[in-house]
């Protein structure tokens, strides 16, 4: 069985990395990893590949930048050359971004079966270009591996076949346990940001990137001024993602010097900082998932979530991106501190699930 495994940008790299780890107990599964381009500067590619002990891609397609449709459109047509080439049995994607809609079309148009992980998920916001991902694979999608209960009733309300939706958990915790394990027997003083970390104990950590908040000019500057209040009573440790550089340059957006802003981090020294913040502010997906599988408070600054278990049981709150709501959010999770309970089949396992069902799957 010729198995196809995609990833694109950063996100993809930490939810493939325990599913091909998993495939390996399988011999009769030959998983090959594609990687596209999406992400290429090494800190936000190759430093994952290092960090999560993921071999060199099998074919990479060096898609690159652009606009929606020349991205979509150079991975369309890097993924299809070599799909027609090796004719795999089941092409794997993760996630929502540009890289999972391109090969999940490619691979359906060549009659290649396609199975989504982390399938089903809905913000029910269309302004967002990962809600459209996720729409357009899932419609498309043979085999929904889910991650929590929502997902599966997004995918039945839709009308899919309940016999092809699987809950079986959420690969990036999977990723963050092994992980996390592994970080144990690490020296932490082989992190540049081991000193910050420790001088600026208790602090806060925060992601910022979705263009929704970064590329509007006074979305930004409003969550720029709470960011700047919450700096007054907590540093905060900020890695930086490309696009919201580039958009702080071109707004002129000034953060308060008790705002470290740092280079985009590798996953373990990201993972190094944010276990140990008081709260996390983002607005990430990922990170929702992550500090709710931990119990650290999240403050998501986004007007909606896909993950609303990270809500119901989990340790997030949904602020918004008003700045007075992201101030109250920032302190109701900073009084309420570790908190909520893991959801069901978040325990590691999600990725052996994958391939016992992939691997058994009769059409
Ligand atoms: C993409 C995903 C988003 C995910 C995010 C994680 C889509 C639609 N969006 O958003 O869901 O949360 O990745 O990071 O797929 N750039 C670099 N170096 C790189 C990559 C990007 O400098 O290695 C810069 C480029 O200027 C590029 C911009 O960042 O134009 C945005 O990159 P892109 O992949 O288009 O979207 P992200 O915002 O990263």
């Amino acid at each position: 069985m010729k198995v196809f495994l995609v990833a694109g940008a950063r996100p993809n790299f930490m939810k493939i990395a325990p599913v091909y780890r998993a495939a390996k107990k399988h011999p009769a599964v030959d998983c090959r990893i594609v990687h596209t381009g999406q992400h290429y500067d090494r800190e936000m590619s190759q430093a994952f590949f290092d960090d999560l002990d993921l071999p060199l891609p099998d074919f990479h397609l060096e898609a690159g930048s652009g606009t929606h449709a020349i991205q979509t459109a150079k991975i369309m047509t890097g993924f299809e050359k070599i799909c027609m080439k090796e004719k795999p049995d089941w092409v794997v994607v993760v996630g929502d971004v540009n890289s999972t809609l391109a090969c999940s079309i490619v691979a359906k148009k060549l009659l290649i079966r396609v199975a989504h992980v982390e399938a089903g998920l809905r913000s029910f916001d269309m302004t967002m270009p990962e809600e459209i991902n996720r729409m357009v694979t899932d419609s498309i999608t043979d085999c929904f591996f889910v991650t929590e209960e929502s997902g599966e009733k997004n995918l039945l309300r839709e009308g899919k076949p309940g016999g092809s939706i699987h809950v079986v958990g959420n690969v990036m915790i999977d990723n963050l346990f092994h992980q996390l394990e592994r970080l144990k027997n690490e020296d932490g003083s082989r992190f540049p940001t081991q000193l910050l970390k420790e001088q600026s104990r208790p602090y806060v950590f925060l992601t910022l990137h979705r263009p929704s908040n970064v590329d509007h000019r006074k979305t930004f500057e409003g969550i720029a001024g709470a960011l700047n209040e919450i700096a007054k009573e907590r540093p905060i440790l900020f890695p930086v993602h490309p696009r919201t550089k580039k958009m702080m340059a071109e707004f002129d957006i000034r953060l308060s010097d008790q705002i470290h802003e740092l280079s985009p981090l590798g996953f373990k020294e990201s993972l190094f900082l944010w276990k140990d913040a008081e709260v996390v502010l983002t607005d990430s997906g990922g990170l929702q998932e992550e500090t709710t599988a931990l119990g650290i408070p999240c403050v998501t600054i986004r007007e909606n979530t896909e993950r609303p278990i990270t809500i119901t049981m989990g340790s997030n709150i949904l602020a918004g991106t008003r700045p007075e709501a992201i101030l109250k959010a920032n302190h109701a999770a900073r009084q309420r501190g570790r908190s909520g309970t893991v959801p069901p089949y978040w325990d590691g396992k999600a990725a052996e699930r994958i391939w016992n069902i992939l691997t058994s799957v009769k059409f």
